[in-house]
This record gives C-alpha cells, structure tokens and sequence, in this order.
C-alpha cells in the first residue's frame, strides 16, 4: 500500500490513508491518546480512540517515544483548529524504527546544546520551517537568472590568488608544494563566463577564514554571483534591486505559512518585496550617521554598528554606493572624473541584518588594471589571464554577490546566520 504525504493529507478528507513519518510527541487520557507526527513534509496531529483500536494498539500508540518512526494507518477529518485543517482519526500504529532516549526533549535547550545535536535538530520546527524557505530561495535564484537568460556557471573552489584581500584567505596544501587557496568569491572567473556567455551567475560555497565571532559571518557561505558584459553601475544596481525584491516577493508568495511558523511576520518584508529601494552615496551615509552620533572620516569603512544605524533608517534595503576607493577592492571601476571614489555598492539590509551584497563596475581597461594589481602588490603571473580578458575585445561589465546566508536570514528573521545553513561552520563549530 503507498502513503500519503502529510502536506497532502487536506485533500484526502474523509479518506483511508497510510502515513509513515516520526512521532514528535504523545500525550494521553483513559480514552483518547494524541500522536504529533512528522514525516518532514508537515505535522499532523493523530487521535487514537480507545473505542476505536483494540487494546493494543491503544497502549502502542500512547507509549511511542519521540522520534520513533511509525507507519499510522487512519482516516482524515477535518478538524478547523488544527493548523493544516486536517487531523487522522488513527485505526493502526505499526513501530518502523524505534527511539531510546532521545535527547532533544521539549524543555528548553542553550544554543550550544541544539548545535552540537544540529544533526538530529534539524528535524525540529523552526530549522524546518528555515530549510524550506532556504530551498524556495535557491530555486527562486535560478528562476529569475533563467527567466532573464542568464547561464548558470560554475566557478572553482581552489583558487590560485586571492580575489577579496588576503586578510580572510584560507591557505590550503594541496600536494607536497603546491598551496592554493579556497574560493572567497568565484568572481574574476564570472568575468570571463561574461565575456563568454553574455550574462552568467555562479552559486556555490564560499569560503573566508573569519577569525572574529559574530553573528553575521559563517567560515562557509553560499554566494550568488551574476556577472553581466556591457553592464554598467546603474543597470547593476536596478538588477540587485530587482533580484531582492523578486525573492523577498517568492518567499511571501510560497512560504507564508513557514514564516508564521517561525513567528517572523510577513509584513517586514513588504516593502522589500515592493521594489524602490532608497539609493544614498557613501558621502550622504557618513551624513546619516554623524545625525546618529556616530562621527566617521571620509575614507573608513563601516563597521556592523553602522550598517545596522543605516539599515533601520528604512523599512527597505538601503543602497550605498561610490565608496573611497581605498577600502574597496582592487578591480573595481573608478568614479569618472574622481578616482578617489569607485564605481560600487552595497546594499544594507534593514533590522541589523547589514550587507547583504557587495557589487561594482570592473576595470576594463589594460593599463588600469595593470597598475592596479602593481599597486596591490598582487602575484602578476596569477593573474595573467584575468589580464587577458582586457586584451582582447575588452568592454564595461559589471556584476555583484548577494550573501545568501545573510538575505535568508534577514527573511526569516533568524538570530544569527549558522541557524540557516544545515550544518554551519565556524571558528568555534566543526561539528557535526
Ligand atoms: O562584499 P563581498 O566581499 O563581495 C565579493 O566577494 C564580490 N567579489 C562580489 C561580486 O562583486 N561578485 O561579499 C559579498 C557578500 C556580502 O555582501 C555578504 O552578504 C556576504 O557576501 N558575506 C558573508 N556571508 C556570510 N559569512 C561571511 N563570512 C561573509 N562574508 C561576506
Ligand atoms: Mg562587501
């Protein structure tokens, strides 16, 4: 006999359906015994009437331990408080797997505790809930790239050079001496896809030795990287805009129930959703935060504290562009006219959730670019062939990487960023 999913089950009212899944949780009178089950596509309460079952399958059911796998044979009603509309009226409760202690009861647990069960928590609502919405994000990115031609394309992991400075750089060995070192962003290697294909993204891992603990930075993050040729620094960020808002707007569309599942209304996202966000250079930021106290020089780079000062000015995420091209990196587009100032942005997240993308217009010109990687001190031979891309047919482009741990959680409204990857890597977490 094949089974029902749980997500199912609304349109299988008043019929016999089998359902194979995992007991969360029992509790239980003299007559009636209550199921919580799982099977990792919903919940759905069982009710098991002693007047229904024979004797044993009564004290069965009443007796499962959390997280006992269990094929439940029954019939759907109808039952308006449940949260799916639906409960199962059980007629028979076979034990598929057993469960012996299982240590993630429903008391309250410390972070460090779930962490390091993340293996087993994972099964739990509120990671659930932020998986589910994690998967509707990712096919959300490819739906849009695909629906505006863009070519998915991969960039490598082990990476001759550095593209994001070398402060956060992981050395690895490969053989005996020869190092490389893991991706920080698949960038420079977009760049060429662009010239090659037109307009490319790349999503993958993404890697930076983060030696500070916060709860915004992961060792291993995802990032999405469009790379666009003949783009320039406006089209870049309306294409930004447009992505955020796209996604902002897909999450609300198919994830409602799992953001109210984890107590994160759907309105704080509307206005992302609507587009429009506001645009502010990095001279009219520093402005913005000398109103909030917070003095800086032209030429320092915001810290998380200013970010989130600029972030809650908005119910939106703020665009900041055309930052001192001394703390930015080295391929970005300078200014016309100004070469102080480079052709960038970040976009800032609203409710302390900081940047969620870094992008620019590239150098495309030879010479520039030449005396950029000279200024930087940056290994030429490495190089070379990010050269060549400005040897031959050069033209602008311009491209960016949203934070993909960094927008889900801001989604989501998660506390820090290792609760939306399945198994988050950090200074102080390895395992599981
Ligand atoms: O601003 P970043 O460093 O930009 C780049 O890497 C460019 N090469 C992208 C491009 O133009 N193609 O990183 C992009 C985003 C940041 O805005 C932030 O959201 C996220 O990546 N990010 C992190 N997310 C989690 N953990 C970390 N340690 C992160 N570091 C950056
Ligand atoms: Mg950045």
């Amino acid at each position: 006999m094949s089974h029902t999913r749980i997500i199912d089950l609304p349109e299988a009212v008043g019929r016999r359906v089998t359902v194979r899944g995992w007991s969360t949780g029992t509790r239980s009178s003299g007559k009636i015994a209550f199921l919580q089950l799982r099977d990792g596509s919903g919940f759905v309460q069982g009710v098991v009437s002693k007047a229904d079952v024979d004797d044993e399958t009564f004290d069965r059911a009443r007796a499962l331990a959390q997280e006992s796998a269990v094929e439940i044979e029954g019939e759907v009603r109808a039952d308006p408080r449940a949260p799916s509309g639906v409960e199962l009226a059980v007629g028979s409760v076979t034990l598929m797997g057993p469960s012996v202690d299982y240590p993630i009861t429903p008391k309250e647990h410390g972070v460090d505790f779930l962490m390091e069960r993340r293996h087993l928590f994972l099964r739990h609502k509120g990671p659930w809930a932020i998986m589910r919405v994690r998967d509707e994000m990712v096919r959300g990115i490819h739906d849009f790239f695909a629906g505006r031609g863009f070519v998915r394309f991969d960039a490598p992991f082990f990476m001759p050079t550095a593209v994001e400075g070398t402060t956060n750089l992981f050395e690895i060995a490969l053989f005996e001496d020869e190092k490389a070192y893991l991706s920080q962003s698949g960038q420079l290697y977009a760049e060429a896809g662009a010239m090659a294909m037109g307009a490319v993204y790349t999503f993958g891992p993404t890697f930076r030795a983060e030696k500070s603990k916060t709860r915004r930075h992961l060792l291993e993050f995802w990032m999405c990287e469009p790379e666009v040729a003949f783009l320039e620094h406006d089209g870049n960020v309306a294409l930004q805009v447009e992505l955020v808002s796209y996604l902002a707007g897909r999450v609300l569309e198919e994830r409602r129930a799992e953001l109210e599942m984890l107590g994160r209304d759907p309105a704080a996202l509307a206005g992302a959703a609507a587009g429009d966000y506001p645009r502010l250079t990095y001279d009219r930021a520093l402005e913005l935060l000398a109103e909030d106290g917070e003095q800086l020089a032209w030429g320092d780079d915001f810290g998380a504290p200013h970010e989130t000062l600029l972030g809650n000015r908005f119910d939106r995420p703020v665009v900041v562009e055309r930052y001192p091209s001394a703390i930015k990196a080295f391929y970005m587009q300078p200014v016309e006219g100004d070469p102080t100032r480079a052709l960038c942005n970040d976009m800032i997240a609203p409710e302390g959730y900081g940047e969620i993308i870094g992008g620019s217009q590239r150098i495309h010109d030879l010479t520039l670019l030449e005396a950029r990687i000279a200024e930087h001190a940056l290994p030429r031979e490495a190089f070379e062939w990010y050269v060549d891309l400005r040897r031959y047919g050069s033209v602008p482009h311009a491209g960016f990487g949203l934070g993909f741990e960094r927008t889900l959680a801001w989604f989501t409204g998660a506390h820090h960023l290792r609760e939306v990857i399945p198994f988050p890597r950090m200074l102080t977490r390895m395992y599981p």
